[in-house]
Order: C-alpha cells, then sequence, then structure tokens
C-alpha cells in the first residue's frame, strides 16, 4: 500500500528508520520539538511518548519566562529561547519577534511497512506578525532526518525576510566538534573543536557552497572517530550563501542549525509571496562511517542515481590545458581508448574567443579559429571509438572581453554601477534576469542538440562579490542560485540522458541540492595522489564514491610539483568515478600498460566500488591509513592500505580491516596491482608470511578486532587487500 497522510491525532509522534528514532513533540500548539534524535528507541506506545515527555522536561528555573523554555526546530524568542532565532525579518521595522500556532499537522506514513520513516508537515500561523509557516520533517528510509520551511507573508505589506534557521538537538554528552575549511586544490580539511558555551557559526558568502563551509558540522561524544563514539550532523543542501553552526547554551541545549544567508534586502516578501528554506538534513550514527552510509544511500536512491557502470573519463584539461588542435586531440582520444577510457570529456578553450582564462566567457558558439569544421570531426572520431563525448561549460559566468558582455554590458552581476574586482578575469552573469537566462538556455540548448553530447562538466569559478542584479541594485545570491537549479532542471527535462558534472575550481560547489541535478562532483583540481587521500576521504564523508571524480594525472602533480608512482596515482583514483586527466600521447609504453592493467581493474570492480558501503578504519598509526568498500550482502571486500608518510613503527603492526560480516570467513589476499604485489616494500625486504596469493583465510570478527600485519610500505605508496567471503565462520 502506497503511504498515506491523516492529520496527527497526538501531540505526540514517533517516527523511526534504519535504527534511527526521531520523537516529536507539538504539546501545547507551538512548533515541534524534538525530543529524541538518535539510536531507535524501538517502537513506543502513547504512554512510553508521554512518559518520554515528562522524563525530559527542563526544570523550570531561572529561565528568561517563567515556565520552561522548549526549543522548537524553529527557535522562537516567544517561546523564552534567546539563543539564535529560527526567523528574523520585520515588517517596516515591526513584527520582528515571531509566535507561531499550529493549526494542521499532517503525517505521511506507510503503515503496512513500519520502521521506514515518514513525514510530518505542520502548519502554523502568527496572526499578529500576519506570517505563515509550512514546516516539513522527515526521517528518510535511510534514517536521516530532514527538514524545511516555508514561510508566506499574509499581511498587506512588505515581509523583510532576514534569515531561516532550522535546529537538531544534540544530547549534552556531545562535547566535540567535527566540521571543515578548504581551499583552491585543498578541499574538506577537517577540524576539530570543543562543543563549548556559546555558538560556532559557520557562514559562508561566496555565493556558491564553498570551499571554506561546513560542509559537514558534526557534533560526538569524546573521540569519536570513524567507527566508534556517538555523532550527529548536519548538512545544509544549498549551493549559494549558506549558514551552519553549533550552539550551546548553559540552560543544557546543545544544538545544530543551519539556513540560507540572505543578504540585506534579499528577501522582501510581498503579500501573498513565500519563501523556501533550503532541506537541512541531519544523521546519525556510531561512528562516522555509519552517518555518512545514510547520506550515501539516500543519494543512490535519487530516481536519476547513475545506474549504468561509471564509464572511464579521459578529461583534456591537465593533458592539453588551452591547446585545442583536432589532431592534438584526435591522438590523445586514440591513446585513451587504447588503454581503456570510455568517456571523452573537452575542457575549457573549444569557444568564442577562449584561447586562454581571460576571454571569451558567454561566447557559446564553437570558435571558428580552432575548430574551423565544427566539434563534428573531433565528436566523430570520439565516439568512433566507442567513446562517449562530454563538453565543458561555465554558464553562470561572462568575461568582460566577450561579445555578450560588449552586447549586455548590465547582464554582469554588480551592486549599482560599480563593477566587483575581476576574478581569474571573470564576471557573475545574471541569471535571475530573464533575457539572460534565456540567451544561455538557447546556447546550451542548442549546443546539445548538434552535437553527440552525453556529459556536461558544469564549472564555476569565482566567488559571488557585490552580487546585484542591475538597475534595480538588490541583492542577486538568492535568485542566482535558484536561476542555476531552473536552467539544470529546464537543460535535464529537455535532455534527459545527459549526466552533469558540477566543478567550481575543482570541489567548491559539493552539496545535497547541486546533487539533486548533477551526476558527480569534481572533487579537487589537485589530483595529486597523496593531497587526494585526504580530500577524498572527507569528500566521501557526505557522498558515495560513484558520484566523486577522481582522476590520474601525469607523473609529477601539475599542482604541488611532487611525484608519484602510477599504482599510487592510480589506487588512488580507484575509490572514486575513474579518469585520466594527463597527456597520454607522452607517456612511456610502460605506464600505458600499467595504467591498462589499472583500468581493468576498476572495470572488474567498479559495481562493488560503486554499490558498496564504504568504510575507513580508526587506524592508530598517523603514518598509515586504512580505507575500503564492503559489498551490501558482505560477500566481498576491497582494501587500501596507503602509506601517507614514515611511520614511527617498523614493521607496521596489524591493521584491522572493518565492516565484514563478523560470522562470514574470509580469504585476504594481496589484490594486483599495487605498489608491492610480491610483499617487497624494500629492496632488502622479506615478503610478508601470509602475502602470497593465497592470502590468509580468516572470521570477518577476527580481521576487524585482531586484524593482520600490514606491509611496510614507502611513503606515498599504497597496496590493495582483496576479501572474499568463503563460509560462515561458525562451520570451521
Ligand atoms: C576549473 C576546473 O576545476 C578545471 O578542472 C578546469 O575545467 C578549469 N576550470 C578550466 O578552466
Amino acid at each position: 500500500m502506497a503511504p498515506h497522510s491523516t492529520l496527527l491525532g497526538s501531540d505526540i509522534t514517533q517516527l523511526r528508520a534504519a535504527g534511527v528514532s526521531l520523537v516529536l513533540d507539538l504539546a501545547d500548539g507551538g512548533l515541534p520539538r524534538v525530543l529524541h534524535w538518535g539510536a531507535d528507541l524501538g517502537p513506543l506506545s502513547r504512554q512510553a511518548l508521554e512518559g518520554l515527555r515528562l522524563a525530559l522536561a527542563p526544570q523550570p528555573i531561572g529561565n528568561p519566562v517563567d515556565g520552561p523554555v522548549p526549543v522548537a526546530v524553529l527557535p522562537e524568542q516567544s517561546a523564552g529561547w534567546l539563543g539564535t532565532p529560527g526567523l528574523v525579518g520585520n515588517r517596516g521595522g515591526r513584527d520582528f519577534s515571531t509566535a507561531f500556532r499550529v493549526s494542521r499537522s499532517e503525517l505521511t506514513a506507510d503503515d503496512e511497512q513500519p520502521g521506514t520513516g515518514g513525514s510530518l508537515l505542520v502548519r502554523a500561523h502568527d496572526e499578529t506578525a500576519a506570517l505563515e509557516l509550512e514546516l516539513t520533517v522527515e526521517l528518510t528510509p535511510t534514517g536521516l532526518v530532514r527538514q524545511r520551511a516555508s514561510v508566506t507573508n499574509r499581511g498587506e505589506s512588505v515581509f523583510a525576510l532576514d534569515a531561516l534557521h532550522l535546529t537538531l538537538p544534540v544530547p549534552a554528552a556531545a562535547t566535540e566538534l567535527l566540521d571543515f575549511t578548504g581551499r583552491h586544490l585543498r578541499e574538506r580539511s577537517p577540524q576539530r573543536t570543543a562543543f563549548t558555551q556559546g555558538l560556532r557559526m559557520r557562514e559562508n558568502r561566496t555565493g556558491r557552497t564553498g570551499y571554506d563551509s561546513a560542509y559537514l558540522l558534526a557534533a560526538g561524544t569524546p573521540g569519536f572517530g570513524n567507527r566508534t563514539g556517538e555523532v550527529w550532523a548536519v548538512h545544509t543542501a544549498w549551493s549559494g550563501n549558506h549558514r551552519t553552526y553549533a550552539e550551546r547554551t548553559f540552560h543544557a541545549v546543545s544544538l545544530l542549525g543551519s539556513g540560507e544567508l540572505l543578504l540585506s534586502g534579499e528577501v522582501l516578501l510581498e503579500p501573498g509571496a513565500s519563501y523556501d528554506s533550503p532541506w537541512q538534513y541531519g544523521s546519525w550514527g556510531v561512528g562516522l562511517d555509519e552517518l555518512s552510509a545514510r547520506f550515501h544511500r539516500r543519494l543512490r536512491s535519487r530516481p536519476h542515481h547513475p545506474q549504468v557502470p561509471r564509464p572511464v573519463v579521459v578529461n583534456t584539461w591537465e593533458a592539453v590545458y588551452f591547446d585545442h588542435d583536432l589532431g592534438r586531440l584526435r591522438a590523445l582520444a586514440d591513446a585513451a581508448a587504447a588503454v581503456g577510457a570510455e568517456r571523452f570529456v573537452l575542457d575549457d578553450g573549444w569557444f568564442g574567443s577562449r584561447r586562454d582564462d581571460r576571454r571569451g566567457l558567454g561566447d557559446w558558439y564553437v570558435s571558428d579559429e580552432v575548430w574551423p569544421g565544427g566539434l563534428g570531426p573531433l565528436t566523430d572520431h570520439v565516439t568512433g571509438l566507442g567513446m562517449q563525448f562530454g563538453l565543458w561549460v561555465e554558464p553562470e559566468m561572462i568575461n568582460e572581453d566577450s561579445d555578450l558582455a560588449r552586447a549586455h554590458p548590465d547582464w554582469i552581476m554588480a551592486a549599482g554601477d560599480r563593477l566587483p574586482g575581476p576574478a581569474r578575469s571573470q564576471q557573475v552573469l545574471d541569471l535571475g534576469r530573464p533575457e539572460a537566462f534565456a540567451h544561455i538556455l538557447e546556447r546550451l540548448d542548442d549546443l546539445l542538440t548538434t552535437y553527440p553530447i552525453s556529459y556536461l562538466k558544469w564549472d564555476h569559478n569565482r566567488d559571488l562579490v557585490e552580487a546585484g542584479h542591475r538597475p534595480t541594485g538588490r541583492a542577486g545570491v538568492h535568485q542566482q542560485t535558484l536561476a542555476t537549479y531552473r536552467l539544470m532542471d529546464e537543460l535535464r527535462r529537455r535532455h534527459p540522458g545527459v549526466e552533469i558534472e558540477s566543478c567550481s575550481s575543482g570541489g567548491g560547489r559539493v552539496d545535497l541540492a547541486i546533487l539533486e541535478r548533477t551526476d558527480r562532483v569534481w572533487v579537487s583540481d589537485c589530483i595529486d595522489a597523496l593531497e587526494r587521500q585526504q580530500i577524498q576521504r572527507w569528500t566521501n564523508a557526505l557522498i558515495p564514491l560513484e558520484l566523486m571524480g577522481t582522476h590520474v594525472g601525469s607523473g609529477i602533480a601539475h599542482t604541488t610539483g611532487r611525484r608519484h608512482t602510477l599504482d599510487f596515482r592510480a589506487g588512488t583514483a580507484l575509490f572514486g568515478h575513474f579518469g585520466i586527466e594527463w597527456d597520454l600521447t607522452a607517456a612511456d609504453p610502460e605506464d600505458l600498460a600499467r595504467l591498462a592493467e589499472w583500468i581493468v581493474l576498476y572495470k572488474e570492480l567498479r559495481g562493488l566500488l560503486h554499490s558498496g558501503t564504504a568504510v575507513h578504519a580508526d587506524h592508530p598509526d598517523p603514518a598509515y591509513r586504512l580505507h575500503g568498500v564492503v559489498a551490501e550482502d558482505g560477500s566481498e571486500a576491497l582494501y587500501a592500505l596507503v602509506a601517507m608518510a614514515t611511520s614511527e613503527l617498523y614493521p607496521t603492526g596489524p591493521v584491522r580491516l572493518p565492516g565484514l560480516d563478523p560470522d562470514a570467513l574470509y580469504r585476504v589476499r594481496p589484490q594486483a596491482p599495487g605498489d608491492i604485489p610480491d610483499g617487497n616494500a624494500h629492496h632488502w625486504g622479506v615478503p610478508l608470511p601470509w602475502w602470497t596469493p593465497e592470502g590468509v583465510t580468516l572470521p570477518g570478527r577476527a580481521l576487524a578486532s585482531a586484524g593482520l600485519q600490514a606491509p611496510v610500505l614507502y611513503p606515498e605508496r599504497l597496496v590493495l587487500l582483496r576479501a572474499t567471503r568463503v563460509g560462515s565462520a561458525s562451520a570451521r
């Protein structure tokens, strides 16, 4: 039976899914409060739910108001909350504070399948402020909480909305915070702090998801790790300005909150107009891996999630940069096809006057200068080799030195008449302007109609600085973000088979809203494998491997100058959507042969890598990392043991293999290719006793707790371990 909706007959409700319980309290007609978000409490009777409410009701002592201070998912000062307010705005200087009363609440759940989550829709009004609020709080089948709010102006004058934040409470036991910072070439750097009293506010004002964004903001029990400790995290699914915060007060309230960061005057609600907040996602787990798996399963359940094996990509950027030449690119396509590539992506430089990164953005016409016969000769060659063809675009941007800017200078976003300083010599095209939007849509639609393009690499290479609409002078990041979504949605509607990669000077636009309309993210412009180990690990905290673009670069990394073995580069790219970004026409035959071996392995394993559960060991030695993927049914797993540096330990000692079925028996063996397939880390080394083609057979439980001896590796090398279920542990 399909899920059905009922008016909520009770003022307290419990949703359960995938080991999580969410208990929502709507007592006294106020906005919903989360009584519990975390480990499943089992099915609770109404009496038990009321008992929980009673047990958790705070003592009304010394509060700003008489009586307890309930903190709703949209916290309000009218309820006595003096922390960060849920809704900030005013109507001509009045109505600065809200007091919403719930008029209707409706629960949608599947009675036939209890324990698969559900959705609570709450409608509330503030008659004084003349505002209506619609709040959706869901527990998804994978155990993620997600919520959003929509506020409508029911008054007769404009309501200026400054902020709308939603929150989720975490227990006092969550005393440590983890969030992320980053920059170009070094995305998603973790940072840990104590969760002390006060507000830790992470704001992003770059007009894109941003490098220096919280990404995930997690609070956990002391020392929580990949596999241990309880941890709660929120993610703000928004690709424009946003805030994500952790707040702890002396009232023993700890919250994780988030919302869009609205610029001054950006949302002025006319009578009858509404504002929709981004979705806020919350995930709980024992260890980060469990928390991440909920996001991964959710993303995998998207209707458009790629169902076909992720093709091996060859991207032209680091191979030729702006040197577009049919002969050279044909040769690259030949070399790539010969090693097993399946998709050829033509990067920046094919259009208008774009012979370098200073001009041409906005002129989305194939350049006669470098492509006198159009792109046809190249697309014919690529498709003739059996590869798909992909094309780079950057639709939200414009160079001042472009025909488009010369024809429509007022399509450039600016605060009044003052143009923002250029970044990468470019400006932002105002897609909130209908004519500009229509022009770009027509250009992209035409390209997708003319050429056999099955993939767009959609780039976005600057922050939005003073991004206003002209001539009104109103702040425009909110509209720009929505217009970008509309543009992608419309192109997908017109060209349903076309995949889109979200790129933003590398990994500057990675969030769950952009992933509602894209099929992979470009993780970073840094394809130095050592840096990538770190960047990919943390990108994977939110999104699964098949959505992460991971490429093998040339022997010397273009962005760091480091030199790495092909095995280290390819073994790093294996854990993602594999590609090549290297001038293969200049590679030596041994490298090409070895790369072909890695591609054979990727093709063999991509089914596992792109459907299994990602696992990361809590290895005590900072010099070594162990991560992997375990099949959902526990039948097999692939692990990478990575030496990030030299170790204090010599030999290295055992590593534990997490995530296997504890009751099954596994054969673990080295998987070639790899840096030391014969077990010889050093020229004087003696192979580990178990490092043989037969490997060693042990129960999953023993591998997870006793582990097995790891080979000593040179720094910046890796080996692969393959585990195959061979029976039941108890049968032995
Ligand atoms: C930034 C991207 O991250 C790169 O991969 C490449 O596409 C360049 N832009 C092209 O300008």
